[in-house]
């Protein structure tokens, strides 16, 4: 059974007040697209087609209105509600029957990667258990971070430590086997009252089964957690945007590129749009084709 994708979108949102008073994080603008876009694109680049949205009730509609069904995308996608943060390990709870027997991918609704995806696609071709990233980061302790010894072996796992053990952090891109929704199943909540990733990885990880790649510097990652962060994801995006006159995460394009959409499906998704830069950038590509 082919990959499914999971982006999970809810959460409380509060570091972000009051920009997240009124709807969600992952609706917030980066550049000129809703942040939402980057993540889906990163799936869609990995050859995904069947993605859930889990987010709040009061969000979900709001995401369901703009993505609707992912058909003018080339993909499905559907929705489920959480209805409290109960913890991103609660994404394989909520999303149960969605994932059945596949394997599956989660992405953190508020996580940006830019950069060549192939070591994503290599972990969803060759995963056993679960494999899961690490970047290089300058203040890990505000991130899952992943000690591992020289051979590539993980050393520990601790989820915001005081102390981190190495500037690896656990970025919020995960593949899995099929076996993550029983192992979800039989967590109880950490002490924060929330059903952690990191133990996930810790039950992967004693069955022997856990695989950490680590990310390169060509992979940007994007933070989107503070104010400050959040300008910055836009700034980058807006640069290289400007640079290349090419577009990070149009939905339509990567649709197209990847072959969810034929030309003429492509042609007919774009003739929806209303008028608007991105849709003259999208009809710019039709003569390209
Ligand atoms: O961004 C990567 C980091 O994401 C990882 O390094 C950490 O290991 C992982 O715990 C997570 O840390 P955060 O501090 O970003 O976690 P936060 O609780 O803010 O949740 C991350 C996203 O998931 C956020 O956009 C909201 C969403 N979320 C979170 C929870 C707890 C939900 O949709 N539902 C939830 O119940």
């Amino acid at each position: 059974m082919e990959t499914r994708g999971i982006i999970l979108a809810g959460g409380s949102g509060t570091r972000l007040y009051p920009l997240t008073a009124a709807f969600s994080k992952q609706l917030q603008p980066v550049y000129d697209k809703p942040m939402i876009f980057y993540p889906l694109s990163t799936l869609m680049m990995a050859g995904i087609r069947d993605v859930l949205i889990i987010s709040t009730p009061s969000d979900t509609p709001i995401f369901e209105k703009l993505l609707g069904d992912g058909s003018r995308y080339g993909i499905s996608i559907s929705y489920a509600v959480q209805d409290e943060p109960r913890g991103i390990a609660d994404a394989f709870r909520v999303g149960k029957d969605f994932i059945g027997g596949s394997s599956v991918c989660l992405i953190l609704g508020d996580n940006i990667f830019y950069g060549k995806l192939d070591f994503l696609r290599d972990a969803i071709r060759l995963n056993t258990g679960a494999t899961i990233f690490g970047y290089q980061v300058h203040d890990p302790e505000r991130y899952g971070v992943v000690e591992i010894s020289t051979d590539g072996a993980v050393l520990s796992i601790e989820e915001k430590p005081d102390k981190p053990r190495s500037n690896l952090a656990i970025p919020g891109l995960y593949v899995y086997d099929e076996s993550v929704t029983e192992i979800a199943a039989s967590l109880a909540p950490g002490p924060r009252g929330e059903l952690e990733i990191t133990d996930v990885h810790r039950v992967y990880h004693e069955q022997k089964r856990l695989n950490v790649q680590q990310l390169g510097r060509g992979i940007a990652w994007l933070d989107t957690g503070t104010p400050e962060s959040l300008h910055d994801a836009g700034t980058f995006i807006h640069a290289i945007e400007k640079r290349q006159g090419l577009k990070i995460g149009c939905l339509e394009e990567v649709a197209l590129h990847q072959g969810f959409l034929s030309p003429e499906e492509y042609r007919f998704s774009v003739s929806l749009l209303p008028h608007s830069s991105y849709k003259n950038y999208c009809e710019s590509l039709l003569a390209n084709i």
